[in-house]
């Protein structure tokens, strides 16, 4: 690939002149295999971090044969994210590697494709919709508050990640089947099983150099596959079963309950192939990200009590009689809830760099990015930069409160992109928040948090999405 012309701005003190990819810095790397070997060792995320921080913000790297321009520029990847889909898709290997399992829907789809599934994915998804859902919600958080407190009664350890994996998944399966599975209760527990080893394999197909897995296929290779059998069985069995409800009472069409009836519902009727792909890409997108990103909150709940008592004050004053707030408009009322939920969001974003590529050449500012060009955007460099906010490496969830705060002087929340940005933005930030924010208020309503780790002991670790290493918990009953 070659990319032939950058020309720089503010950025750069050689504004308005001219440069080949090569004039670019670079991070030292191998003569032959380029950056790959330090790129596939360390956490992905961490190594770009610790590159952007030896070359700046703009800079190129080699993984073997193939070159990318690495941006950690906040408005340079702002404007790149915007001009999606026309100028920019998603790295081509991301979408190969998702259709070598059977899968092109709206995450990986470009163009009409991209337009045809992201209509009724945005919409099953819209805030108004995700209200609608919001008992689910109440019945899952209960749930899993049961299961915290038999953790509490016994004293054993709790690996929150695994519970919250668990209901994450209840929860989308529910919106996206109309069909509430149990993992929680350690039933039903077989899908979410199988959907586990999707992220990790994604992951390391991604930055194989080459496509092993075509020619020997590993016992992990089989596993996976097995593990996709089970997940395509689940999924068309859903879509048969939801076929066979809308043929029974056709007034669904115009009403349907959930994601699949919305899809089997859609005037351009699509086949039970596009509908299992929709299907399996938002229990892929919804499960993992939500439940690492709720991991890291109970990271530092367990790490700030005083944040903890902030949390209970709140939640005793909006529900006080109630073990979880069972309105949207109690919902609505946590603020400290969404405070902690967005802070911790900007400092471990589970998606803390996108991979793309331009479709075509394309000026940006000052700068020419040829076509063909990869390009990684490293988003959470900006995210926790004191330029964009107060004392950033702090976590401080009083920053996002309304008013009141001196923080706010120095507060770009524009800059936070865990959720993407532009037409391609994340369409389930709404159910995610709502998700977070309620279990965020109801743990901390009911339990004291204490990590059986040290806390310096929990790294950061990368698998398509960014979660830390396994902690435990103990759990003690709140006064
Ligand atoms: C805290 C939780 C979540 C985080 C941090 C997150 C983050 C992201 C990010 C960074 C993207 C890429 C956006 C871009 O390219 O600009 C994305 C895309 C997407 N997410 Fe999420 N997500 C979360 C939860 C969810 C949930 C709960 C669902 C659905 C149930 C979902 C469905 C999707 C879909 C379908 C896409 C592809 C959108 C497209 O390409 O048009 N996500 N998400």
């Amino acid at each position: 690939m070659l990319l032939l012309v950058c020309l720089f701005n503010a950025v750069n003190s050689s504004a308005n002149s001219i440069h080949k990819l090569e004039d670019l810095p670079a991070p030292s790397g191998h003569w032959l295999l380029g950056h790959l070997r330090p790129f596939q060792r360390g956490p992905k995320h961490l190594v770009l971090e610790n590159w952007a921080q030896e070359c700046g913000d703009l800079f190129r790297i080699r993984l073997g044969p193939s070159k990318f321009l690495v941006s950690a520029h906040p408005h340079i990847n702002g404007e790149i994210l915007k001009r999606r889909p026309e100028d920019f898709r998603r790295h081509p290997k991301i979408s190969e590697i998702l259709e070598e399992m059977g899968v092109l829907a709206v995450f990986n789809a470009e163009d009409d494709l991209w337009r045809k599934y992201r209509k009724p994915t945005a919409e099953a998804l819209n805030l108004r919709k995700v209200k609608s859902f919001y008992p689910i919600l109440v019945r899952k958080a209960a749930q899993l508050l049961k299961r915290c407190g038999e953790f509490e009664e016994t004293g054993a350890a709790l690996d929150i990640s695994a519970l919250l994996r668990r209901f994450t998944t209840d929860v989308t399966t529910a919106i996206a089947f109309g069909y509430e599975l149990d993992t929680l209760s350690g039933k039903d527990d077989h899908l979410q099983q199988c959907m586990e080893m999707v992220f990790p394999m994604v992951n390391d197909r991604m930055s194989a150099p080459l496509p092993w897995w075509r020619i020997i296929r590993s016992k992990r290779d089989r596993q996976f596959d097995e593990s996709l059998s089970t997940v395509r069985g689940t999924i068309l069995q859903f879509i048969g079963n939801a076929r066979e409800r809308l043929a029974l009472d056709p007034s669904l069409k115009d009403k349907p309950t959930n994601f699949l009836e919305a899809l089997l519902s859609e005037e351009q009727a699509l086949t039970s192939e596009e509908v299992y792909s929709a299907v399996f890409t938002l229990l892929m997108a919804g499960e993992d990200t939500t439940a690492n990103s709720l991991a890291w909150v109970m990271f530092y709940l367990a790490n700030y009590p005083e944040v903890v008592s902030r949390l209970r004050k709140e939640a005793k004053e909006v529900y006080p009689n109630l073990d979880v707030p069972n309105t949207i408009a109690q919902h609505q009322h946590l603020t400290y809830a969404q405070a902690v939920v967005q802070e911790v969001i900007r400092l471990k974003p589970t998606s803390p760099q996108l991979i793309l590529q331009a479709q075509r050449e394309v000026k940006i500012g000052h700068y020419v990015i040829p076509a063909g060009t990869n390009i990684i955007l490293q988003n959470r460099i900006a995210q926790v930069r004191d330029a964009h906010f107060f004392q950033a490496e702090k976590f401080m969830p009083e920053r996002w409160l309304p008013k009141g705060c001196p923080v706010h002087a120095n507060h770009q929340p524009d800059v936070v992109r865990a959720f993407g940005g532009g037409p391609r933005y994340c369409p389930g930030k709404h159910l995610a928040l709502h998700e977070m924010v309620l279990v965020t208020s109801v743990i901390a309503k009911h339990f004291d948090l204490e990590m059986r780790e040290h806390p310096d002991e929990i790294m950061e670790a990368f698998s398509f999405t960014m979660h830390p290493t396994e902690f435990n918990l103990n759990l003690s009953r709140s006064n």
